[in-house]
């Protein structure tokens, strides 16, 4: 039996911090209100990095890339397949994955772009491991990384609170012993319109929005329900009780998300990894960062048993269950 084992992680966030207060401020001055008060109470948002003009998507990809890769042990030519997950690609085409596999020099490594929004990461997680149980790869480096400031509409407050850029990344290998228990991946694209980035190019011209829209209470209502039907259903996949799961690391939009999520799963606040207050949300690369987090803290240990969910556009859902 192979099985997909987790060994590196790497993260990276921009230099640039900026609070609520200093968001507020800055909307004020186009004559957009927001508050702290507001953004904390209702989404657990306290501040988010923001990429400077000369960091793309790439370059955090890779930065978060080489910290996974020294923490795994395993060198750039060994790995044999690089998938990107972002919405945020430094072109249409080549693909980042493609800009990564070049500034990593994985010369033996095919790569390509995977586009499911925000869960994008459980969506490569899952691939990946199809890759790596089907024998068609040994060493899979999996990267989130988004400058979802990019597509931020400055004058939407109901959006332009929420989200921050960052990357983060794993280095995946194969093992006979233990690693991803199970996985599942699902859409609904009759949900499309709630969650969007609807703009596109045509003649060298953008038609439709090219910025973040959303009917943030649908997403609320179906999030939670698409996190809970899929946590139940890798947990029964794998024979598992959610009892038994060390961590949960569902992806990061809003807190109230993750603890009403933690309660209908009947599940400890302290075993719900949280890092919206300082990161936002930073789609596809929500999830490594705050696996990141939970690792290098000390909390996530060897041999514990940890849930991994996204949920975003498309509409499009996620989990692997994994051991450590
Ligand atoms: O990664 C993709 C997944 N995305 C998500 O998971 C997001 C899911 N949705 C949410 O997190 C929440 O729906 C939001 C945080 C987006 C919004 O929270 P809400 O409790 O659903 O608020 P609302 O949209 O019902 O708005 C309540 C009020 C409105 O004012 P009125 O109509 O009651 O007078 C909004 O205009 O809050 C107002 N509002 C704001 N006020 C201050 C909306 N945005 C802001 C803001 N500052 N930034």
């Amino acid at each position: 039996m192979i099985y997909t084992r987790i060994v590196g992680s790497g993260s990276f966030l921009p230099r640039t911090v900026v609070s609520n207060n200093d968001l507020a401020n800055d909307l004020l001055y186009r004559g957009i209100h927001t508050s702290d008060d507001w953004i904390v109470q209702r989404t657990g948002i306290k501040q988010r990095y923001l990429a400077e003009s000369d960091i793309d998507t790439s370059y955090m990809a890779v930065e978060s890339a080489k910290m996974a890769l020294i923490d795994s042990g395993i060198d750039a030519s060994d790995i044999d397949l690089i998938i990107v997950a972002t919405s945020t690609p430094d072109c249409i085409f080549p693909s980042t994955a493609c800009i990564v596999q070049s500034k990593l020099n994985a010369k033996h490594a095919a790569a390509f772009d995977l586009q499911a929004a925000c869960s994008g990461f459980v969506y490569a997680l899952s691939t990946a491991d199809s890759f790596i149980c089907s024998g068609k790869a040994k060493n899979v480096l999996i990267i989130g990384s988004e400058k979802f400031s990019r597509i931020l509409d400055w004058n939407d407050r109901s959006t332009c609170v929420l989200f921050g850029d960052g990357a983060g990344a794993f280095v995946l290998t194969a093992s006979s012993d233990y690693g991803i228990l199970s996985s599942c991946i699902s859409s609904d694209g009759s949900m499309s319109d709630i969650l969007s980035v609807s703009g596109h190019f045509e003649n060298g011209n953008i038609n439709g929005y090219p910025f973040i829209k959303m009917d943030g209470q649908s997403v609320f209502k179906n999030a939670v329900r698409v996190l809970e039907e899929s946590a139940r259903e890798v947990c029964d996949k794998a024979c598992v009780d959610i009892k038994d799961i060390n961590w949960f690391i569902p992806h990061q939009a809003n807190i109230r998300i993750i603890k009403m999520l933690g309660r209908r799963l009947g599940v400890e606040d302290d075993k719900l990894v949280i890092t919206v207050d300082k990161h936002a949300n930073t789609s596809s690369a929500s999830i490594p960062l705050a696996f990141n987090v939970a690792k290098l803290d000390g909390r996530i240990k060897n041999g514990d048993l940890v849930l991994i969910q996204g949920v975003g556009g498309g509409f499009t859902w996620g989990s692997s269950l994994v051991r450590i």
